[in-house]
């Protein structure tokens, strides 16, 4: 897929069908685009964590109670280590930006993949960490389902945004 339609494309898709899992070659695709992500002082702090069991599904479900979580083939988990992540000298730590841009870039290999996708961070991160067995320092970040949408789904008309002349300034 062209770039722009795949930015134009990618949208949230809350509808999967739990009868069409996406194969490993593909999901592999999808990981390697979070693999390569840029990060401050190539400092890599993240880890992907793919699940497909439904032994580590039912655990890791209740962290978001939604019928299309509870019917998406696979979940994405995209956690980080604070102590792992770059600093500035007054502190900021670069974690959450690291670890959002490489979700972004993966959400948007999914939908060149035709898989969809939706960032979700209203989740329960203490029922995430202990299906994971996080240790203190490694924050759960983002997650998204992967997971082909039901025949039935249609996809959006419009993108509602906020228009540009509202959020860009030329100077
Ligand atoms: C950082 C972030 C967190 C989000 N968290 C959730 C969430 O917890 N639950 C949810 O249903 N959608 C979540 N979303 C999806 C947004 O609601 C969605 O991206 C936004 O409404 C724009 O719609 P679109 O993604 O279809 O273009 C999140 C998106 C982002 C970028």
């Amino acid at each position: 897929m062209e770039f722009n339609e795949v930015i134009l494309k990618r949208e949230s898709i809350r509808n999967y069908n739990p009868e069409r899992p996406v194969d490993m070659d593909t999901l592999n695709r999808i990981l390697e685009a979070g693999r390569i992500a840029p990060s401050a002082s190539n400092y890599q702090p993240w880890e992907f964590w793919l699940i497909s069991s439904k032994e580590m599904l039912e655990k890791v479900k209740p962290c978001y109670s939604r019928q299309w979580i509870t019917d998406a083939p696979h979940i994405l988990v995209v956690t980080g280590d604070l102590d792992h992540a770059w600093e500035r000298a007054d502190g900021y730590n670069s974690l959450q930006t690291d670890l959002a841009i490489s979700m972004h870039q993966m959400i948007l290999a999914a939908t060149n993949e035709g898989v969809g996708s939706c960032w979700v961070t209203n989740f329960n991160a203490d029922i995430l960490r202990s299906a994971l067995g996080l240790k203190e320092s490694v924050k759960v970040y983002g997650i998204t389902p992967l997971g082909y949408p039901r025949e039935t789904y249609t996809k959006r008309t419009v993108i509602m945004r906020k228009p540009l002349q509202d959020v860009a300034t030329f100077c």
